[in-house]
């Protein structure tokens, strides 16, 4: 990349700023590293301090460091998403629109932002090139193609042309993608993904109720998608497994296939004992207590919340010192919300609370327990917990198992069943406060070293710079080369 003024060097080269200043050659050099990536993870059939195609890195790209730098190249990016989230209730999907493209807002790019008029009022956010174009949604409620399609000339004709498109699950469909090279799409749940979830429902259906028919049918949307996933260029997984399942059972080419595994905003989820302390006395839980369990969603029967209430019940039931040892805080609302009030007086259910709010629960447990059911895409709250140095328990989902705990270093994974939960439940009511304060520890230090905003989106970054330039790149301006290291 050009060093062409002696500010932008300092800018680019703070760190060493002697170095630059000093000699034209190390200037160049260290320009060039300020832009580069490196992965510290030994790779197979890799030399080390070698320089390797990032399109091609095996592993999550959240395992690569790049630098904190701001790049000189800055991109016009169009996004396309079926709807824009109301910031306090966005699912997935939407949550992770609004936290990676205001971030890429904010390190200066240019994004545009194609959806449906229906979405939610548009706060003002804090950087002013993010740019709406609404359009009505169709009857079904997705984007009117031929619509956004003109908005989009319109756009890529005004000014500069776009550098890159990103499509938020199918919000730009595969008739209008079928073309276009330099497009990432980002898949939060594939339908191969959702066949566990299929097994597990029909599992748990009561003798009475009727079979469904979700998992013969799913069969078949597998192999509907495998037809036109092909026809998005490059694909991002938010998880280790589906970025697998990509490749392998959808028979994508590895060079299109990214991971890059969701983050959540470290500025708001991080450790604080003096706020969980506050949050706690506000709602008058007892410092004797030994165990305090966190759960938070939306509560219903998809995540888990069945299993989880039955389970509860059954444990306080028959072990009266876990009882009254133990106390549950319940973040979110949804029909269970009401049947957990049912559970007694050390069953606290506070409702949908507020970001802020969030933060401060996440900060007064002692564990956080997900028992969702739905194995698509990667879930937030687990995250937001482990950013907060809190353990986690959840459904053993490939997702989850394969990407966040990936071991019992920082949390514990259970079965989708009664027992399997219990068993896990009353191991982390046994081990204690100090032993889940240490896996609290594990749990922050993977969640700071990959599950950050700040790296998904340097990775997001990366990727488009890489994907705009068709992989033409000159030499000191390839965004799609990376170095591994030694240490
Ligand atoms: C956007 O405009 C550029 C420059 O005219 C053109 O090369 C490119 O094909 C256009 N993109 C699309 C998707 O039409
Ligand atoms: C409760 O469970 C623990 C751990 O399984 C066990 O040691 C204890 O005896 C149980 N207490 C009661 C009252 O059942």
């Amino acid at each position: 990349m050009a060093c062409n003024s002696i500010l932008s060097i300092r800018f680019l080269c703070n760190t060493i700023y002697i170095l630059c200043a000093f000699s034209f050659i190390s200037v160049f050099y260290w320009c060039h590293c300020s832009g580069q990536c490196y992965s510290h993870y030994q790779m197979r059939e890799q030399t080390q301090n070698q320089p390797f195609d990032i399109l091609r890195f095996p592993s999550a790209w959240n395992q690569l460091t790049f630098s904190s730098e701001p790049t000189p190249k800055l991109l016009k990016i169009a996004l396309f998403i079926k709807k824009w989230p109301d910031p306090s209730h966005a699912g997935g999907l939407e949550r992770h629109a609004l936290t990676l493209h205001v971030a890429l807002a904010k390190r200066g790019h240019e994004i545009h932002i194609f959806t449906s008029s229906s979405s939610n009022s548009f706060p003002r956010y804090l950087v002013s090139n993010l740019y709406f174009h609404l359009s009505k949604p169709t009857p079904a409620g997705y984007l009117d193609q031929a619509s956004v399609w003109k908005q989009f000339q319109t756009q890529n004709t005004t000014g500069r042309p776009f550098d890159v498109i990103h499509t938020e699950s199918v919000g730009l469909r595969h008739t209008r993608s079928r073309y276009l090279t330099k497009l990432a799409v980002t898949w939060h749940g594939i339908a191969y993904e959702t066949i566990h979830s299929d097994i597990i429902q029909e599992l748990a259906r009561p003798s009475e109720e009727p079979q469904a028919h979700a998992l013969t049918e799913r069969a078949m949307k597998v192999v509907e998608e495998v037809k036109f996933f092909t026809r998005y260029a490059h694909h991002v997984a938010t998880s280790d497994h589906a970025g697998d399942v990509l490749k392998r059972i959808y028979m994508i080419p590895e060079e299109r296939v990214h991971i890059i595994l969701n983050g959540v905003d470290e500025e708001i989820f991080k450790p604080n004992v003096a706020k969980g302390k506050e949050f706690k006395q506000k709602f008058g839980i007892p410092a004797l207590k030994l165990l305090v369990l966190g759960v938070a969603g939306r509560l219903v029967k998809d995540k888990g919340h069945p299993l989880m209430f039955e389970t509860l019940k059954e444990m306080f039931k028959e072990n009266i010192t876990f009882r009254e040892t133990s106390v549950v805080l319940i973040a979110g609302d949804g029909p269970w919300g009401v049947r957990y009030r049912d559970l007694g007086a050390n069953v606290l259910v506070l409702g949908p609370l507020e970001q802020p709010q969030l933060a401060k629960f996440y900060n007064a447990i002692d564990i956080f327990v997900n028992p969702t059911l739905r194995a698509q895409g990667l879930d937030h709250t687990l995250l937001e917990a482990m950013l907060s140095a809190k353990p986690v328990m959840a459904t053993r989902l490939a997702s989850i198992t394969g990407s966040v705990i990936v071991g019992t270093e920082m949390g514990y994974a259970f079965s989708p069943t009664r027992t399997s939960l219990k068993q896990a439940l009353y191991q982390a009511w046994l081990d204690g406060r100090g032993a889940l304060e240490k896996k609290g520890q594990a749990a922050l230090q993977r969640g700071l070293d990959l599950f950050t905003a700040t790296k998904m989106a340097a990775a997001y970054e990366r990727l488009f710079l890489c994907i705009s330039t068709d992989g033409n790149g000159k030499d000191s301006d390839n965004y799609c080369q990376c170095q591994s290291t030694s240490n």
